[in-house]
């Protein structure tokens, strides 16, 4: 009997328990009804007295040294967990990181543009007076062109509005400053308009005025075309097209190739596979007029263009309400 009793000490001190696992197996081996430390001690009931003496103690050694195996490994296992949960040293748990709206990535992209060829920033408010964003711009009360642009209203006051240009910050900036100008003016602007894939009530704009003696078409047109190339590549197609705006005489839209396979192609370009990214043209001597600009000295022009069709077109973003909604999946694409 000791002779056995010694080898399952020599056995169990040579045992490793390190898993879970290897601690269920220890306890069923030694430790359960069935297991060798029951069954040493049934054994040990039917020796004789004699026989007990040698045995008893080593069997107790035995017994203790089984137990404290498994109550020293769940000790050192909730000490560790102990330590994870307080453990001051270890890495934290870091939220998501967000990211810029896509359209303020562009934004910025086009400021940059301009900015390496002298034009500055401009900024003003988004809730204007007529003057600013009508009549200043060669629209006064009841011109037909005020239509062009559906307006939000404040209260009922005709005079208190949610500006539908970013030209109104152009007037201010004419106003309190004097030729050569240099000036684009980024920013939010609103238009009472059927919220579909291509127009939102909401929208963005970046508008440029340059003005200078002996400035022409010409000037307007290299800066367009430095601006569209820096942005879309020498690649780009685009197409000037003639129009009007009461603010600038000659007048043109300038419009990007999209593409026409698709339905949504159909969509986006109502039918023709060209967007229209911005208006510009010569302003007319009206406006620098209104603002005490002599006409006859400086002449300049204007341009607009719509960020959120620009963004489109780079990302081959299919709906502009995508914008607005602010989906993370959306967005997270842009990280
Ligand atoms: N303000 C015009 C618009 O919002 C765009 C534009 C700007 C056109 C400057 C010509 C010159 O539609």
């Amino acid at each position: 009997m000791q002779e056995k009793i010694n080898k399952h000490i020599n056995d169990i001190q040579s045992i490793n328990i390190v898993t879970a696992e290897d601690s269920e197996k220890f306890k069923k081996t030694y430790l359960s009804k069935s297991g060798i430390l029951n069954n040493l001690f049934l054994e040990f009931k039917n020796l004789t007295n004699d026989q007990k003496k040698g045995s008893g103690k080593l069997l107790n050694n035995l017994k203790n040294l089984a137990f404290n195996k498994i109550v020293n490994l769940e000790d050192s296992e909730k000490q560790a967990k102990r330590k994870k949960k307080g453990d001051l040293t270890m890495p934290g748990n870091y939220e998501k990181n967000g990211s810029q709206h896509p359209l303020t990535k562009v934004e910025n992209r086009i400021i940059n543009i301009f900015n390496k060829v002298g034009f500055t920033l401009s900024d003003g408010p988004e809730i204007e007076d007529d003057w600013h964003n009508f009549s200043a711009l060669n629209m006064p009360k009841h011109h037909p062109a005020r239509d062009m642009q559906d307006t939000f209203f404040i209260s009922i006051d005709p005079d208190t509005l949610l500006r539908t240009h970013t030209s109104s910050v152009q007037i201010r900036y004419m106003e309190a400053n004097k030729p050569p100008i240099r000036i684009i003016s980024p920013g939010r602007v609103y238009r009472k308009e059927d919220i579909s894939a291509r127009a939102h009530c909401i929208f963005h704009q970046i508008e440029g005025l340059y003005i200078d003696e002996n400035i022409g078409f010409s000037d307007l047109k290299k800066m367009i075309m430095y601006f569209i190339e820096s942005l879309f590549g020498k690649d780009a197609r685009i197409r000037f097209r003639p129009s009007f705006f009461p603010f600038t005489e000659p007048s043109a839209e300038v419009d990007i190739y999209w593409g026409l396979n698709s339905e949504a192609d159909y969509r986006i370009t109502k039918g023709t596979g060209w967007l229209e990214i911005m208006g510009c043209g010569m302003i007319d001597p009206n406006v620098l007029d209104n603002v005490n600009i002599n006409s006859k000295k400086f002449s300049g022009f204007a341009f607009g263009l719509g960020i959120e069709r620009v963004t489109m077109l780079l990302h081959q973003i299919d709906d502009l309400r995508l914008f607005f909604e602010n989906d993370i999946r959306f967005l997270k694409q842009f990280q």
